[in-house]
């Protein structure tokens, strides 16, 4: 089988890794980590007929698409029009991320738990929803904003001059139209379902840790690490988690003509009496959770891509991953993330250590020298019996990579160190 994976982050390293022992994978454009395991090439994602083009061309039998900017761009409509193969949802699917109106209307008809809230495409009406409701509240920017648009607000101060920001563009089209919502208290989870719009499969949960400092301080990023299982995911939890939000929102969507097909993450709210509110939909693996679900559950991937894809009879068994643990360090760039410096010159050990994997974000090549080109630069995976095993292997493999200005917590896994005494 050939397989063309669009993207050129972690994530998009961790499915080349996942995915090469099953298929020759081509990356669309991939990074300098992919190029071990696969092929890279240089096409855009936004030039539908070019990608079309290097499928036709590389006989490709399955694209797997990354990133949510090109499904919400029908990157994959485009492809399955074509009549290939492709991995990820159609555009119309893809609102449950890239229209988080869509996604709260959505959750609202099919009583899907979730915070209240409400709509708005005027300025002055979210004004005035916020001087009748409680604080903290939540400001949120429809459409996609890198991981940024959504600004917890402990007071309805700063809810109204994030309103007030949204409208004057600071997220551009994004913020046109604006979501407020209750805050919901509680430890934030990664569900991932691998599903064909009728049976689905979870795969581990993971966590992220989204602030950039240890502790959970400072401003929020793309994820500066995660890991995999969590502890509080009980089978019952998940059980719950697939009865109440992950089935009703892929029946909601089927009854809508925008039957789901591909990868979707719940990022799920467990409140503290241990009821699971869903905090928003994404149409794609996590970044940087794939970097440890990945490794936890590659057995079978390809398969499961191939019959989703392929619209084949899917009944998929629940899997018994084993007592195994992964945690994954995100290496940044000094400046992250409002500024990242690149260009520095990273140094990478001859060695990777066993249970331990290296997944490049942004990086590239410089004639011969690795370099800084993003803000989260690298990923050091662990892969233990315990999530504290994991650790020591992600922190040592963290430590041993140099770069002028590397920025990465040591703490990653915390809460589930604490719960298991191991901290
Ligand atoms: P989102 O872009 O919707 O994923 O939000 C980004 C982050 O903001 C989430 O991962 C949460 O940490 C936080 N957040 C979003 N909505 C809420 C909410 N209603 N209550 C509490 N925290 C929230
Ligand atoms: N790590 C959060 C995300 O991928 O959206």
């Amino acid at each position: 089988m050939k397989i063309l994976i669009i993207g050129g982050g972690g994530r998009e390293h961790a499915l080349t890794w996942a995915l090469a022992p099953s298929a020759t994978v081509f990356c669309a454009p991939g990074n300098p980590g992919t190029a071990e395991l696969a092929t890279n090439l240089q096409v855009d994602a936004n030039d539908h007929s070019a990608v079309i083009d290097i499928i036709r061309e590389h006989k490709i039998d399955l694209t797997v698409i990354g990133p949510e900017g090109p499904l919400a761009d029908g990157l994959a409509d485009s492809i399955s029009n074509s009549g290939f193969r492709v991995f990820g949802p159609s555009a119309a699917a893809a609102r449950i991320e890239a229209s988080k109106a869509f996604a709260k209307d959505l959750m609202f008809r099919a009583g899907i738990p979730t915070a209240a809230s409400a709509t708005f495409d005027d300025r002055d009406d979210a004004l005035s929803y916020i001087e009748t409701h409680d604080e903290p509240l939540v400001v949120k920017a429809s459409g996609l904003a890198a991981g940024k648009g959504a600004v917890v607000c402990k007071t309805r101060k700063d809810a109204v001059a994030a309103v007030k920001e949204m409208f004057e563009g600071r997220f551009g089209r994004a913020g046109s139209v604006v979501v407020v919502e209750e805050f919901m208290d509680g430890e934030e989870l990664s569900v991932f379902a691998l599903t064909n719009g009728e049976h689905s499969l979870l795969l581990p949960c993971a966590q992220d840790h989204k602030r950039i400092g240890e502790g959970d301080t400072g401003p929020n990023t793309g994820g500066m690490g995660a890991y995999s299982p969590v502890s509080i995911a009980t089978y019952e939890l998940l059980t719950t988690i697939r009865d109440t939000v992950i089935d009703p929102t892929l029946r909601a969507l089927a009854e809508d003509g925008s039957m789901y097909k591909g990868l979707l993450y719940a990022g799920i709210m467990v409140t503290p009496d241990g009821e699971p509110r869903v905090v928003e939909f994404n149409c794609r693996f996590g970044d940087p959770e794939a970097q440890v679900v990945l490794p936890m559950a590659r057995r079978m991937l390809a398969e499961h891509m191939w019959a989703i894809a392929a619209g084949e009879a899917w009944t998929p068994k629940p899997v018994d991953y084993g007592p195994r643990a992964a945690l994954t360090t995100v290496l940044a760039a000094s400046g992250y993330p409002d500024a990242p410096k690149k260009g520095a010159v990273i140094q990478v050990p001859d060695q990777i250590p066993e249970d331990t994997f290296l997944f490049h974000a942004g990086t590239s090549l410089s004639g011969s020298e690795l370099t800084v080109s993003g803000g989260r630069v690298l990923c050091a995976t662990g892969l233990g019996q315990t999530v504290a095993d994991a650790h020591r292997k992600s922190v040592a493999l963290a430590e041993s990579v140099s770069f002028e200005g590397k920025v990465f917590r040591r703490d990653i896994g915390w809460r589930e160190e604490a719960r298991a005494g191991t901290s």
